[in-house]
C-alpha cells in the first residue's frame, strides 16, 4: 500500500471558515464535517433506518453486482472520491474481473487509511495508492507510465455529488472526465426525487445522530480554531426545498447571540442560520442531462425496486 498525504486542513480551514461565517448568507462547506468524530458520526449514520441512501445502494450491488461486473471493463484502475471507511468497494471489487488498482482518496486521514489497510490482506493481488486530499480542489493522480494504458474508472458513491450545487457539480464532473481520461468510465451513486416525508426522516432521524454530525463542525471550530460556540444555542434544521430539489442543512441561532473566534466575531440573531450542506436529489434523467453537459455518455443505470437510489454507469466521449 502506497499512501501520499496532500492535505494541507490547517491553512484552508481558518480561511474558509473566516469567509463562510463573515458572509451575509452564513455558511459552512459540508467537507469540514469530517474530522474523526464527524466520520465517525457519519458512519454511524449510514446504518440509521431512517437513512436510507446506503443501504439501499449497497442493496443495488449485492443485488445487481453480476450485471455491474459484466459490464465494466477488465484490469481497472478505479479512482475513489471521497471513500471514508466505506465498504462499498469491497463489494465492487467482488464483482468486477480482475482488477489492477485501486485509489482512495479521503479528506479523513484515519478512515482512509482503515481502509486502504482492511484491503491489503483481502485483495493481494491489487495495488492500493491512499490519497489523503480535498477531492474537491483539483490535484495530479499519482498514476504513471505502467498505468498508462489500462482503462481508468471513477467510483463515486454515495450520492456525494448530491452536496455540489448543480455548477458546481457539472465542473467536478468534467474534471473527473480528464482524470479519467478517454473512454475512462464513471460508476455513480445519485440519490433519487422521492415523497417528501421519506426525505424528511432521513435528515431527521429520532436519535438525533444528524443534529449531532451537524454541529459537530462548531465543536470543530471551538477546537482548531479557538471558536466559542456553545452548542446548546443551535439547533439542527434540515427540510426539503422543492423549488430546489435538494436537502438543506442549517444550524439555527436560538438567540441573539456574538461568537468571537481567534481574531473576528460573528453575529447572530435569533432565528439566523448557518447554511452547512445541501443534498440535491434528481430524477434519472435530470442527472443524466448534467453528466452529459460534462462529456459523459449513460451506459446504465441500475437501481432499486421503490426507485429510491440509482447507480449509474458512464463512458466519456471526449
Ligand atoms: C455523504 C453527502 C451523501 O447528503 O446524505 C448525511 C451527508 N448529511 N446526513 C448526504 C449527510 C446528513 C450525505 N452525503
Amino acid at each position: 500500500m502506497i499512501f501520499h498525504d496532500l492535505h494541507h486542513e490547517e491553512e484552508n480551514f481558518y480561511q474558509e471558515v473566516q469567509k463562510g461565517l463573515l458572509k451575509a448568507n452564513k455558511k459552512l462547506p459540508p467537507k469540514f464535517f469530517y474530522d474523526r468524530l464527524g466520520s465517525d458520526l457519519f458512519s454511524q449514520i449510514t446504518s440509521l433506518p431512517e437513512y436510507y441512501l446506503t443501504r439501499t445502494e449497497l442493496n443495488i450491488l449485492h443485488h445487481q453486482g453480476e450485471s455491474i461486473g459484466k459490464l465494466l471493463p477488465e484490469n481497472l484502475i478505479i479512482v475513489e472520491y471521497g471513500c471514508g471507511s466505506s465498504e462499498k468497494i469491497f463489494h465492487l471489487l467482488n464483482v468486477l474481473r480482475s482488477p489492477s488498482s485501486y485509489v482512495a482518496i479521503d479528506i479523513s486521514r484515519e478512515h482512509l487509511l482503515d481502509l486502504a489497510k482492511g484491503l491489503v490482506s483481502d485483495f493481494p493481488k491489487l495495488e492500493i495508492i491512499a490519497i489523503c486530499a480535498d477531492f474537491t480542489k483539483k490535484f495530479n493522480l499519482p498514476l504513471n507510465g505502467k498505468h498508462q494504458n489500462l482503462p481508468r474508472l471513477a467510483f463515486f458513491p454515495g450520492s456525494s455529488i448530491g452536496n455540489f450545487e448543480p455548477e458546481g457539480a457539472q465542473a467536478f464532473l468534467q474534471q473527473i472526465a480528464d482524470e479519467m481520461g478517454p473512454g475512462g468510465g464513471l460508476l455513480i451513486g445519485v440519490d433519487l426525487k422521492k415523497p417528501d416525508d421519506v426525505l424528511h426522516q432521513a435528515y431527521n432521524d429520532q436519535q438525533g445522530l444528524t443534529a449531532r454530525f451537524n454541529k459537530n463542525v462548531l465543536k470543530r471550530i471551538n477546537r482548531e480554531l479557538g471558536g466559542n460556540f456553545d452548542l446548546g444555542k443551535f439547533q439542527h434544521r434540515a427540510f426539503y426545498n422543492p423549488t430546489e430539489g435538494r436537502i438543506e442543512m442549517h444550524l439555527e441561532s436560538m438567540e441573539d447571540q456574538c461568537i468571537p473566534i481567534n481574531g473576528y466575531k460573528v453575529e447572530f440573531s435569533q432565528g439566523e442560520t448557518i447554511h452547512t450542506e445541501n443534498s440535491y436529489k434528481y430524477h434519472i434523467s435530470e442527472f443524466q442531462n448534467l453528466a452529459a453537459s460534462a462529456g459523459w455518455s449513460a451506459q446504465a443505470v441500475w437501481t432499486d425496486p421503490k426507485k429510491f437510489f440509482s447507480l449509474q454507469y458512464f463512458i466519456s466521449n471526449k
